[in-house]
């Protein structure tokens, strides 16, 4: 469905070239929910734009459905780390927006908007200013806004990472409960292991300096992960230490 066809990217700063991504190769099919891990500055956010046409590829490209892709694409939904709410609009109002620039008209939009808060389980807010909800409230209308324009593939970069341990798992189990629903493919970009363990099908492994992709596991585990204990399972535990091992995020550490 989703080509990464030698996809490299530098970034030319004032005083430096920065090779962000080198020659990144990979294939996801329709339905996966793919994960990308890695040290920061991998490329891990550079790579989930190139994907949605918000940066150009150095070289490359990225092919859809059979088709090159050129500019923003219109079919896939990010959900950006910083949720950056408009506090002049109503919740509603915030999950209209990418409606609005595809030219939905104004009922249908606003239809297609509830129902998106209805997925998340925020359509009783709706109408209030989303500086008024919690920080997980806030990042579930970031999902929502995604969602509204019902997309093929959902990127959602470091989703939860602002928010803490009892926001973050309740989220990931709603993350995990719409995928099956669903059956969006989404590509999850995160720093924590046992998040991309319990949400993905597979986990794209990323090195930095240049940033590239190193390995990509299976995750051999059942669905519907939330109804067992996934984190206490032997084959996930087992993949936990493999992946740090893997990352040498041992190695960095100081004693
Ligand atoms: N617009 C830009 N101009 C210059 N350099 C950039 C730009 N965007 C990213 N970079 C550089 O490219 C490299 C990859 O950055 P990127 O944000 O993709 O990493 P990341 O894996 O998402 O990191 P993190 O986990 O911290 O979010 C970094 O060295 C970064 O400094
Ligand atoms: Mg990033």
């Amino acid at each position: 469905m989703l080509s990464i066809r030698h996809v490299s990217k530098v970034f030319d700063t004032k005083d430096r070239e920065v090779l962000a991504l080198h020659d990144v190769n990979l294939d996801i099919e329709e339905g996966e929910f793919i994960s990308f891990v890695g040290p920061s500055g991998c490329g891990k956010t550079t790579l989930l734009r190139i994907i949605d046409g918000l940066t150009e590829p150095s070289e490359g490209e990225v092919i859809f459905n059979g088709q090159v892709l050129s500019g923003v694409s219109r079919e896939m939904g990010f959900v950006f780390q910083d949720i950056n709410l408009l506090p002049w609009r109503s919740v509603v109002e915030n999950v209209e927006i990418g409606l609005e620039a595809r030219g939905v008209e104004k009922s249908e939009r606003r239809r297609q908007a509830l129902e998106a808060l209805r997925m998340v389980g925020l359509e009783q807010v709706a109408d209030v200013p989303p500086y008024t909800l919690s920080g997980g409230m806030q990042q579930r209308v970031g999902v929502a806004r995604a969602l509204a324009i019902r997309p093929k593939v959902l990127l959602m970069d470091e989703p939860f990472g602002h928010l803490d341990n009892f926001t973050r798992e309740t989220l990931q189990i709603e993350v995990a409960k719409l995928w099956q629903q669903l059956k969006t493919t989404i590509i999850f970009v995160t720093h924590d292991v046992d998040e991309a363990i319990f949400l993905s099908t597979r986990i794209a492994l990323f090195h930095s300096n240049p940033g590239r992709l190193a390995k990509v596991l299976e995750v051999d585990l059942p669905h519907p992960r939330w109804e067992f204990n996934v984190r206490a399972d032997e084959r996930a535990i087992a993949m936990r230490e493999y992946i740090l091992d893997y990352l040498g995020v041992r190695k960095d550490v100081m004693v």
